[in-house]
């Protein structure tokens, strides 16, 4: 099995005991899963600035992102594919450390991979260059690039490591075609909407839903005509499906049902 990136735990730590702000990337789409209470305790403990950045935004509905603001405290709404929401996120961070008195201030950022950790850096670097030689106790390779005249931000990531193969399957870190198993993370998508809200995968799917077991998936798989020879129900397709519509946002946490793509959607960050 192939990994897009391989876990460097070192700099997560270097990060947290470096940074004055540490932004923890999150998948917009899945932001609880995608959160990591121990590393959150330990930045609150050091009395470090910690700003969550749902990154991905444009993959959800405006609606489903009014919810997440209202549970999650310190948090920034960010298409960094698209370059949207990284001023907002440019201004929390200076009015902290305004606020704070910090005159250079130094900001690094951590996630899971594929939450879009790269992208962030580059969409609030830009065409910046990094600084020249790199600070001490950082492995050769890392460079700090200015933001501003205040602001610092360490061009490399801090990759904290997943959990299991399903979570990379569901994260998108690990692509469908090259997963073995998608019914596994299909059931563990279904599961945690189930938790969360008992009338979505019903709203959803049209179907009864008693156990998140095999029997719903083929439920589900009947429904939506997923059928092989001799009418039996395409499990594979059905995961596949599943996991499809949960990353696209169409399947989501908020029983949002979404009708538009594209230029639409992406406008909903703009109102955050
Ligand atoms: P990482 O450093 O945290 O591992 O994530 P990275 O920036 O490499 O991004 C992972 C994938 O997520 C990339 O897709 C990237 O394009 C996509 N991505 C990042 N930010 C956003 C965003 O705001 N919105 C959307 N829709 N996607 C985003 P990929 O398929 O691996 O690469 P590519 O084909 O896009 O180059």
């Amino acid at each position: 099995m192939r990994y897009k990136k391989v876990p460097v735990k070192k700099i997560v730590n270097k990060i947290i005991d470096e940074c004055d702000v540490i932004l923890l990337v999150l998948d917009a789409r899945d932001p609880e899963t995608t959160r990591n209470r121990e590393l959150e305790e330990k930045i609150k403990k050091m009395n470090k600035e910690l700003i969550y950045v749902l990154n991905k935004a444009d993959l959800v509905p405006k609606e489903v992102l009014e919810k997440w603001e209202e549970k999650l405290e310190n948090a920034v709404f960010v298409s960094a594919k698209h370059r949207m929401g990284t001023k907002i996120l440019r201004d929390k961070i200076k009015e902290h450390l305004k606020k704070n008195n910090i005159k250079e201030g130094k900001v690094g950022v951590v996630g899971y991979p594929n939450v879009g950790k790269s992208s962030i850096i580059n969409a609030l670097t830009g065409k910046r260059s990094a600084l020249t030689g790199s600070l001490a106790g950082l492995t050769k390779g890392e460079q700090w690039i200015r933001l501003t005249k205040n602001i610092k931000l360490l061009d490399t990531p801090g990759v904290l490591e997943m959990k299991d193969e399903d979570e990379l399957i569901i994260s998108g870190a690990l692509r469908l075609e090259k997963a073995e198993n998608l019914i596994s993370p299909a059931l563990k998508v279904l599961r945690r909407l189930h938790d969360f809200d008992k009338t979505i995968i019903s709203n959803y799917y049209g179907v009864e839903v008693d156990e998140i077991d095999g029997e719903l998936l083929k439920k589900i798989g009947k429904k939506l005509k997923y059928l092989k020879k001799g009418n039996e129900v395409d499990l594979d397709r059905t995961a596949r499906s599943i996991i499809k519509d949960f990353q696209d946002g169409k399947l989501n946490y908020y029983n949002v049902r979404i009708k538009k793509y594209g230029q639409e959607r992406r406008r909903n960050i703009e109102f955050i």
